[in-house]
Formats: structure tokens, sequence, C-alpha cells
């Protein structure tokens, strides 16, 4: 494990020496980058940053599974720290947002970096400490204001070990990886509206997530985008 005072992204440091196995951890990082090219900010001491690298040991057909199974394993790692607050009020929104309610609570970018063979970075922002004016958007929320006061080393042990666990699972038994992951979804059953990459949107419901892990939204299977769930008024 490699701990940084201070990293522009654990995401980069770890992608340049992309070792499996390795773990990256910086106690703030002041460059870090979230999915879909946005950026990902957090006050210093408030939350958890730190990238894994991993092989999967699983065929490139698998591959869009690991932001899922990474999604699962970190909301799983965070229910298991107060089970009685966190065990249920943890969710999933479709590929891998981690939220508690309707708030998002740590967020996953994982890259695909090609060395000897392609491995991938997995990189976790967890919001451990920040009070409300620390969020940096209405819509999140951090384990301190679930009422979970946890130091953030435990946080990173909980989440190591469900991930080793959740990839050893999803190398066995992909579909039970994925039936569990249905459970942890919240974005199932919504109205959502749905930004594709190329820059076109979808509205519908979200009916179900399909064995190569899309989403299927009215008919429609959907393989990255970003979404939206519609509250109601
Ligand atoms: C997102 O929700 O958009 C993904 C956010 C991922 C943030 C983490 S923090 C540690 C790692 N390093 C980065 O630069 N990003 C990820």
């Amino acid at each position: 494990m490699v701990l940084h005072a201070e990293a522009g992204s654990t995401n980069r440091l770890a992608a340049a020496d992309p070792r499996p196995g390795t773990v990256v951890v910086a106690d703030h990082q002041h460059a870090g980058r979230g999915r879909l090219d946005r950026t990902w900010e957090t006050p210093p001491g408030t939350a958890l940053t730190f990238s894994v690298v991993v092989d999967p040991g699983m065929p490139d057909a698998r591959w869009p599974l690991l932001p899922l199974v990474a999604g699962l394993a970190v909301a799983g790692g965070l229910a298991r720290l107060d089970p009685a607050r966190l065990g249920t009020a943890v969710g999933l929104k479709w590929p891998n947002d981690v939220l508690i309610g309707e708030d998002k609570v740590a967020g996953i970018l994982l890259e695909r970096v090609s060395a000897r063979r392609p491995v991938a970075v997995i990189g976790i922002g967890v919001n451990v400490a920040m009070a409300a004016d620390q969020l940096p958007v209405p819509t999140a929320t951090s384990l301190a204001l679930a009422g979970v006061a946890v130091p953030r080393e435990d946080v990173l042990g909980a989440v190591l070990e469900t991930l080793s666990r959740t990839l050893s699972q999803v190398r066995a038994d992909p579909s039970a990886v994925l039936a569990e992951y249905r459970r942890r979804c919240v974005t199932l059953g919504r109205e959502v509206n749905v930004q594709l990459p190329a820059g076109e949107g979808l509205t519908g419901t979200a009916e179900s997530v399909d064995e190569e892990g899309r989403l299927v939204v009215s008919g429609t299977a959907v393989g990255a985008g970003d979404v939206v769930h519609v509250r109601p008024t």
C-alpha cells in the first residue's frame, strides 16, 4: 500500500505503475477525477480517496460487469460498517454511484489500463466526514451525516475486504453477483433520464439489468451513460 499525504489523482498514480494488488491512498487529493470526464473534489480530511489495481482474471466479454461489481463491493463494505443504520439504506444508482437513501455517498472511476495484460484501476471516493456545508452538491451526503462516525481507515479496510470477496465471486458465478447487484440497485423500477455518451437523452422506466450489466430502459439496453432518477414532485 502506498500512502500519499497529497496527490493529484490516485487513479493517475496507480495507472502509472499498474501492478496488480497495488493500493494507492491519498490523505488529500487535489485533482480527483470522476466518471464522464468530471472532477471529484473533497475538502481535506473529509474523504477516503484511493485506487486499487486489479487483474480481474476474466475474459474481455465480462469486463463490462466490473464497474457494477466495484459498486456492489463498496455498497457492501459501507453497509457492514453499521448494519443497523446502513444495512438496507445503502443502494446503487446504475452503474455504480453508491447512495444512502437518495443521496450519493461514494463514487467509482474504473479504468482499463494496458500493462503486460490489461488491468483495472478501480478508483473509489467515499464521503466520510463531510458536514452539510462541505458537500459538493446538494444531492450528496456523507457517512457522518448518516450518523456513522467512523475513521477512514475502517472504511478502507471494509471496502478492500468486500472488493476482494466480490471479485472472487464474479469469477466463479457472475449470474449470482448480478442477482445481488439487482437487489441493491435502487434504479430498477424508477423513471429515469439517461444522458448517453453520444449526447442524446433517453427517458423511461429502468426495467432490468441484463446479464451483460446493461441497464434496460423501456426496452433499450444502455451500456454507458449518466442516469438521473426522476424524483417524485
Ligand atoms: C464518480 O462518481 O464520478 C467517480 C468518482 C471517483 C473518485 C475517486 S477518488 C479516488 C480515485 N482517484 C480519482 O481521481 N478518482 C477516483
